[in-house]
């Protein structure tokens, strides 16, 4: 289905820029679908009750008190909701760890929170990520 869209010359412009910015694979319309959709996963994301997944990337010092063994019991307590955890050793002391999360955006969110918390954890980010396509898996 086709529509066509007014759009003030300067924001053209930089809409342009962007697109050459997104390689020889994408054009204007191409990357006005993937900016829906991208808007479309972020209004998923913060709605109540929609299915999300989450990655969480955490960077902590693996000498720190027990801390391992914190994390750990926290992905225990929530194993339903934990895909998959990936450890990587940064150097002698730093540990990296990449945590996907899968359920509902307020309990990712939650869960996240919990281990970004934990004392120890010197930093972390949570994104978070739905098909946008209104898939079986991002509805309740
Ligand atoms: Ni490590």
């Amino acid at each position: 289905m086709r529509f066509s869209v007014a759009m003030p010359e300067d924001l053209l412009v930089r809409f342009d820029q962007l697109v050459a910015r997104r390689g020889l694979a994408k054009n204007r319309s191409e990357v006005i679908r993937d900016l829906v959709r991208d808007a479309l996963v972020e209004e998923g994301c913060a709605t109540p009750g929609v299915l999300v997944m989450g990655v969480l990337t955490i960077v902590f010092n693996h000498h720190a008190n027990d801390l391992q063994e914190k994390l750990h019991t926290i992905q225990h307590d929530y194993f339903e909701h934990i895909t998959c955890a990936t450890h990587v050793h940064l150097d002698q002391h730093t540990c990296l760890e990449v945590i996907v999360l899968r359920g509902e955006a307020e309990l990712v969110q939650g869960i996240a929170n919990l281990i970004l918390g934990t004392k120890g954890v010197k930093n972390g980010r949570l994104s978070l990520t739905t098909t946008g396509q209104g898939a079986p898996w991002t509805q309740r």
